[in-house]
């Protein structure tokens, strides 16, 4: 099999890296079991990290093929910023351009946002209010089992870590459990759970999402 190369993003890797991360955001499977646009979608997921802190993301590719990214925050407060005042507006122009809210399923959708953002701002308010770091994965199926997450998160921390963050966060749906034994085996624990809301077959679905959190050391 051939080798699997890790490296830093560039954006040449954008489209690849927003159709991997819809391919394998329900827990590996694709985005559209729970939202029905995959563009919105993936400017929701990945557009702050590669348009706003590119150098923060790595991807694995295998013969120039995308299969692995991590996509890096090191400052979720800037995050929040740029999520609140730029990109949500923007993806908002953009939802409604395409006819996102003339889809009868998004009303439901609408109501599950609201409950969630509430919660996140509520719940979170601590880490969202925090200059440290958090991290999204996804790694193509056939290339699981690789030890290619590892790597990702490895990279990922290395370079957090020489910008003076002292500890990364990932949230994880209480039912991925091959992402929980990931980070639990990477040295992550469960440093929060709070309640969650998502559409599943036209009905709502109650979830806890963990927040798995690990130190790193730096030398700042
Ligand atoms: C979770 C995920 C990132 C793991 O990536 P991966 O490249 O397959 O993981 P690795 O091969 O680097 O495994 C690292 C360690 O985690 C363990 N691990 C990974 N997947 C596991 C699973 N399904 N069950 C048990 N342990 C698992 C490995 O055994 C390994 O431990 P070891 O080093 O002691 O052998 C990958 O399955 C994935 O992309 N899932 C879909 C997206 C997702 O859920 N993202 C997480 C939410 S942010």
């Amino acid at each position: 099999m051939n080798k699997i190369n890790i490296r830093a993003y560039n954006p040449g890797d954008r489209t690849a890296l927003r159709n991997l991360c819809c391919d394998v955001a329900d827990r590996g499977g694709p985005i559209e079991n729970f939202f029905p646009d995959r563009e919105v979608a993936a400017d929701l997921l990945t557009r702050y990290y590669t348009d706003y802190e590119p150098e923060s993301t790595f991807v694995a590719t295998r013969e120039n093929r995308l299969v692995g990214y991590v996509n890096g925050c090191t400052d979720n407060r800037r995050y929040g910023l740029v999520m609140f005042w730029l990109l949500g507006p923007a993806v908002l122009a953009k939802a409604f351009k395409r006819g996102l809210f003339f889809r009868p399923e998004i009303h439901q959708l609408l109501g599950t946002v609201l409950k969630n953002w509430r919660r996140i701002f509520v719940w979170r308010k601590r880490s969202f209010h925090s200059h440290q770091g958090h991290l999204h994965i996804g790694i193509a199926a056939e290339a699981r089992g690789q030890q290619v997450g590892r790597q990702l998160v490895d990279i990922l921390a290395a370079h957090a870590e020489g910008k003076g963050i002292t500890e990364l966060a990932a949230s994880v749906h209480e039912a991925n459990t091959a992402a929980r034994h990931f980070f639990q085996k990477l040295g992550f624990t469960v440093a929060e759970s709070y309640p969650m809301v998502a559409i599943r077959d036209g009905r709502e679905e109650h979830y806890r999402s963990l927040l798995y959190v690990k130190s790193i050391k730096t030398s700042h």
